[in-house]
């Protein structure tokens, strides 16, 4: 699929469920959101019959996310139904977690056939961790990036939304984990998106910080949504994702599917096109109508708000 602006789209992210067992405050209000209805939930004989049509029409890599995907009873099944695509096209079966069922899953998902996984993570503060995430055990994301690694896992990245007076003078501890470990620490900036537009003009921090907190930092490239950097020691990468200051609209290859079944070719665009319930040619057709009219980009910066009325966990990131 190709859009309007010559963009080739071949990356599908998969919201699964926009349930959490966290309640991270950039993502979620205290008592969550009203967490949508099992019969508006797509079947997972829903999620294969739309993943495989996508497959059919381009999309080479698949990205299961949330809410928190692991706590959608059955995920695993859904994953080795998934990873049957990959013999007629599909590159890569990767999902999104927050970490803290991965000692649980890690296994059964490495036999399922998942080949890539990203962890959010904001801090390595036990304490910070417990007040942002309103009540979770860090220690359960460690034993399950260390599961991770056991079975077999590599490429894993860790993703850290950078707030203002909350984390910042986590940058460096959190960064050098990549001389350690080989995996990317990816600093994003925080986007005023459902919770987090409300206070987003306080707590926002350029990515820039990054770089002037640790001047050893260097240059090593553009990969996806990130720019790359390295410790000169460094056995993995610093990675910068900046859709406020350097956005990366213009290299956008994403769609992404809600868990209830509508298709969005941007993240903050309010557009959406319903794909339950079509089928064949029709969800075909559905997927070019909505690749042809792919936004160019966002207008985070002139609006200070996102165009989507909602909120992070039901879309995905
Ligand atoms: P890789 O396959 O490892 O490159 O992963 P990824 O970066 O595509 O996926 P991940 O779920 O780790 O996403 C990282 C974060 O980057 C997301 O959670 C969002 O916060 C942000 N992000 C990803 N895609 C977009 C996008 O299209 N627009 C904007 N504004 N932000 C995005
Ligand atoms: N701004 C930036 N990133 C966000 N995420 C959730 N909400 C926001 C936001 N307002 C990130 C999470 C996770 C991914 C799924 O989305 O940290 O890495
Ligand atoms: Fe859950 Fe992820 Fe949202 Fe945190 S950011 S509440 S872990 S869906």
């Amino acid at each position: 699929m190709i859009d309007a602006h010559g963009r080739e789209l071949n990356y599908l992210r998969i919201s699964v469920t926009d349930r959490c067992n966290l309640r991270c405050h950039y993502c979620m209000p205290p008592e969550g959101v009203v967490p949508k209805m099992h019969e508006a939930i797509l079947t997972y004989e829903e999620i294969v019959e739309i993943a495989s049509a996508a497959v059919d029409l381009g999309v080479k890599k698949i990205r299961l996310t949330g809410g928190e995907p692991l706590v959608r009873r059955g995920i695993v099944d859904l994953c080795i139904n998934l990873a049957k695509l990959k013999n007629k096209g599909l590159e890569e079966l990767c999902l999104t977690t927050n970490g803290s069922l991965l000692s649980k899953f890690a296994e059964p998902l490495r036999r399922a056939g998942v080949d890539r996984l990203n962890v959010s993570l904001d801090t390595p503060s036990a304490e910070l961790y417990k007040e942002m995430t309103r009540g979770g055990d860090i220690e359960d994301v460690f034993a399950g990036l260390k599961k991770a690694r056991e079975v077999g896992f590599t490429g894993t990245k860790i993703n850290a939304v950078l707030i203002n007076d909350f984390n910042d003078l986590d940058l460096r501890t959190l960064s050098e984990w990549t001389r350690k470990y080989p995996i990317d620490v990816r600093w994003i900036e925080l986007m005023p998106i459902g919770e987090a537009a409300e206070w987003h003009k306080e707590s926002f921090l350029s990515c820039e910080t990054v770089l002037t907190v640790i001047p050893e930092l260097e240059y090593v490239g553009e990969k996806g949504v990130a720019t790359l950097y390295r410790f000169p020691d460094g056995k993995g990468h610093v990675g910068l994702i900046r859709p406020l200051s350097h956005h990366f609209c213009s290299t956008c290859t994403r769609l992404r599917l809600t868990a209830d079944g509508y298709l969005k070719t941007c993240l903050h665009s309010r557009g959406e096109i319903q794909l339950r319930g079509l089928s064949g040619n029709e969800l075909k057709a559905a997927f070019r109508r909505a690749a042809a009219d792919k936004p160019w980009e966002h207008h985070l910066n002139e609006r200070g708000v996102s165009d989507t009325i909602r909120y992070m966990n039901q879309i995905g990131g």
